[in-house]
């Protein structure tokens, strides 16, 4: 009853299995999703958004991610625990997503970090790899620089297929040990799971990647608008209205609590 290990899912692709990754935040869903047996939770910077209500994964910082990622961790028992480096805290220099990196390893528990980007930051991989931490890579559709995409859109159409598949290529030569694909053609994250010994992990990827994330709040129908990639799997918004609603009611009406909710 150990914890899933970079060396499992590496094996899992050997075998052809599909593995699903889905987002954590907190002790309660991170404790639900580790017993449903996701053997991947990912503390994303999405947390900018659900957690902390921003519009975009920039404003989120290493010490906003630290507590998250601490209670996620704390709160699992078979889940590899993977923290995203937020913006700002690893494009610098190698030495700097270390510092970062550290952090959520030490500070947060996680046992992989993951950093976006592809080429550019193969120096940080090659740094937090050389000093024992599991780096997950993240191409195509990379949040953190959406200013520089201009959008959020999908990426790799046409000729920027190439140089994906480059990227992809040299996350693998860096030595990370997984890669998301975010937004691509389903045909071209056919071709990067192909081509890559790592795992792919899809989203908005099509099916033919090696496993698959969503964010759960999306996927669990909390998130007011979703992308075309996301499948609602449940309707926790109208159960939560539903239930605030009714509880308002009763407290308004005088029915709740009742007797069986109060001390003698
Ligand atoms: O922050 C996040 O939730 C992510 C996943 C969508 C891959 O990076
Ligand atoms: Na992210």
């Amino acid at each position: 009853n150990r914890r899933v290990t970079v060396r499992d899912l590496a094996l899992a692709k050997q075998r052809g299995e599909r593995w699903p990754m889905l987002t954590a935040y907190d002790a309660l869903t991170s404790r639900v999703f580790d017993e449903a047996g996701i053997p991947v939770l990912l503390v994303g910077d999405s947390a900018a958004m659900v957690v902390f209500g921003y519009d975009s994964t920039l404003p989120v910082t290493i010490d906003d991610m630290v507590p998250l990622t601490a209670a996620v961790s704390r709160s699992t028992k078979r889940a590899l625990v993977v923290a995203d480096l937020t913006f700002g805290s690893y494009q610098g220099s190698a030495e700097q997503a270390l510092a970062a990196a550290s952090r959520l390893m030490k500070d947060g528990g996680a046992q992989a970090v993951k950093l976006e980007g592809g080429r550019r930051i193969a120096p940080q991989v090659e740094t937090l790899v050389s000093a024992g931490i599991p780096v997950m890579g993240h191409i195509g559709l990379t949040p953190q620089s959406v200013n520089v995409l201009g959008g959020y859109r999908v990426q790799g159409r046409g000729e920027a297929g190439a140089d994906l598949l480059a990227d992809a290529k040299e996350l693998e030569r860096a030595g990370a040990f997984a890669v998301v694909l975010e937004c691509v053609p389903a045909d071209l994250a056919a071709e990067v799971t192909a081509q890559l010994t790592i795992p792919t992990i899809g989203i908005g990827a099509g099916v033919h990647t090696d496993a698959q994330v969503l964010v759960w709040q999306d996927m669990a129908g909390l998130t007011p608008h979703v992308a075309k990639f996301v499948k609602t799997y449940a309707d926790l918004g109208a159960s939560l209205t539903a239930a605030a609603r009714s509880y308002a009611e009763e407290v308004v009406a005088g029915t709740f609590p009742e007797e069986r909710h109060s001390y003698s």
